[in-house]
C-alpha cells in the first residue's frame, strides 16, 4: 500500500510548496475543452491543498507534442478552466524552470496555485531525464502524484519526479484521485464480491490479451463484445464476412476459448451493415449467418438480453471497451445498453467499475456515469493495472508505513 495525501497531517502542509502531477490531458478543440472529466477529477486534491494553505505547483502533460514547445499543445486553456472551477486564480507559468519559472513559483502565497506549461515541451519528460526531474524536484519537498492516467508512464514528471524528490529527503504520496483509482480497480481484482463479471470490448484482442489472461482466473464470467469478439468467432469456425478481424490472433483466441471453458461468453447475435457510416442500413443476424459483405458493428438484442441477465446477478462488475462502433449512433445500442445494465446493477448494490477511455465516454453518452461506483480516468493505465502490471507512477511513491517527513 502506498501513502496518500489523506494520510498526511494537513497542518504540516501549510506554507510548503507542494508539487502535484495531475493528468490534465483532456480532449480540446480550438482551445475549448470538450470533456473536462479529468480536470474535475483532479479538483479534490487541489482543494485539499488550498484549504491546507499549501503553495501548489501543478504539472501535467497535454497531448504528444514530441518534446517541442508548440502553442497547439499549451495548457493555458486548462489553467483558465481550473480558475473557473476552483473559483480562485490559477497562475499559469509558461517560463521553464531554470529560465525564470522558479521565480514565479517563489512568489506563490499560502493557499495559491500555479500550473506549469506542458511537461512534454521538454524531450526529457518522456525520456525520464534525471536533470529535468531534478529541476522540478528542487521547487518543493512534497510530491503528490494524482495522475493515474499517466501512471503507466515512467517519465520525468511522474516516476522520475517522485524519485528525485525522495532522493532529496522529501516525500512522494498518492493524490486523492490516484488513491481512489487504485482502491476501486485494485479491490475489484483482489477482493471481488461474487459473482464477479468482467465485460471486455473494443477492437483488438492483441491489446487486451494480458488483461484477459489476468482476469480469467479471477472472474466468474467474462463477457466479450466489440470487434474483439470477431476474432473469437473465427476461432470457432464462423464466417465473419468483411468484419474487422485480427487473423494473426485467431490461434491465440482458440487457446483462450479452450482455457476459459464456459467462463468466456461471446455474443449470440450482432448488428451488421455494409458501410460503417451514419445512415447506413443495418440488419440483425445470428453469429452463424453473417454474410460475405457484412461488417459486424454492434452486438444484437439477444446478446444484450443475455449480458444484462448476467450483469444483473453480479456483485462486482468491471467493464472495459465498447460493444461496437458506438461513435455512430446506429451502432451504439449494445454499448449504451451495457452501460445501463451496469448502472442498474449498481443501483441494486453491485460495485460497478468502468475502465477509462471509450467505455468512460460511453457511460457519459448513456447518461449513467453518476450512477456507477467508479469511472476510471485512465485508459491505458487501467488496462496495465488490470493486466497485473506494476505502474511506475505508483511504485515510486512512499509506502503507507513510511514515517518520513521533510
Ligand atoms: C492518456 O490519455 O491515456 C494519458 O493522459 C496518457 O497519455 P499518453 O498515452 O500520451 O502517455
Amino acid at each position: 500500500m502506498k501513502k496518500s495525501i489523506a494520510d498526511l497531517d494537513p497542518t504540516l502542509l501549510a506554507g510548503r510548496t507542494v508539487l502535484v502531477r495531475a493528468d490534465l490531458n483532456v480532449p480540446m478543440e480550438q482551445d475549448v475543452i470538450s470533456d473536462d472529466q479529468r480536470v474535475r477529477a483532479s479538483l479534490p486534491t487541489l482543494q485539499l491543498l488550498m484549504d491546507a494553505g499549501a503553495r501548489t505547483v501543478v504539472l501535467s502533460h497535454f497531448g504528444r507534442p514530441g518534446g517541442e514547445a508548440n502553442p497547439e499543445y499549451s495548457l493555458r486553456p486548462v489553467a483558465e478552466h481550473l480558475t473557473a472551477l476552483l473559483g480562485v486564480a490559477v497562475g499559469f507559468v509558461d517560463v521553464p524552470v531554470g529560465q525564470g519559472g522558479e521565480a514565479v513559483i517563489a512568489d506563490l502565497r499560502d493557499g495559491e496555485l500555479a500550473l506549469l506549461e506542458n511537461t512534454r515541451f521538454f524531450p526529457g519528460d518522456t525520456e525520464n531525464d534525471g536533470a529535468l526531474a531534478e529541476g522540478w524536484a528542487a521547487l518543493g519537498d512534497v510530491f503528490v502524484n494524482d495522475a493515474f492516467g499517466a501512471a503507466h508512464r515512467a517519465h520525468a514528471s511522474t516516476s522520475g519526479l517522485a524519485e528525485a524528490v525522495r532522493a532529496r529527503g522529501g516525500i512522494a504520496v498518492a493524490g486523492l484521485l490516484m488513491a481512489r483509482e487504485l482502491r476501486f480497480l485494485g479491490d475489484a481484482m483482489e477482493r471481488p464480491a461474487r459473482p464477479f463479471v468482467a465485460i471486455l470490448g473494443g477492437a483488438k484482442i492483441s491489446g487486451k490479451i494480458d488483461v484477459i489472461s489476468a482476469l480469467l482466473p479471477r472472474v466468474d464470467k467474462l463477457l466479450v463484445g466489440g470487434a474483439m469478439a470477431n476474432t473469437f468467432f473465427r476461432a470457432q469456425g464462423y464466417d465473419t464476412g468483411s468484419s474487422l478481424v485480427e487473423p494473426d490472433r485467431i490461434k491465440m483466441a482458440r487457446d483462450l476459448l479452450n482455457r476459459a471453458g464456459s467462463k468466456l461468453v461471446l455474443p449470440v447475435d450482432c448488428v451488421v451493415t455494409d458501410r460503417i457510416e451514419n445512415g447506413a442500413d443495418t440488419r440483425i443476424v445470428t453469429v452463424d449467418t453473417v454474410g460475405a459483405d457484412d461488417k459486424i458493428v454492434d452486438v444484437g438484442p439477444a446478446t444484450v438480453a443475455q449480458f444484462r441477465a448476467t450483469v444483473s446477478a453480479a456483485k462486482t462488475i468491471l467493464w472495459n471497451g465498447p460493444m461496437g462502433v458506438f461513435e455512430i449512433p446506429a451502432f451504439a445500442m449494445g454499448t449504451i445498453e451495457v452501460a445501463r445494465a451496469v448502472a442498474d446493477a449498481c443501483d441494486h448494490g453491485a460495485l460497478g467499475v468502468i475502465g477509462g477511455g471509450d467505455s468512460a465516454a460511453a457511460a457519459e453518452d448513456a447518461g449513467v456515469a453518476a450512477r456507477l461506483s467508479h469511472v476510471s480516468t485512465g485508459g491505458g493505465a487501467s488496462l496495465e493495472l488490470l493486466a497485473g502490471r506494476l505502474l511506475p507512477g505508483v511504485e515510486t511513491l512512499n509506502d503507507k508505513d513510511d514515517s518520513l517527513w521533510p
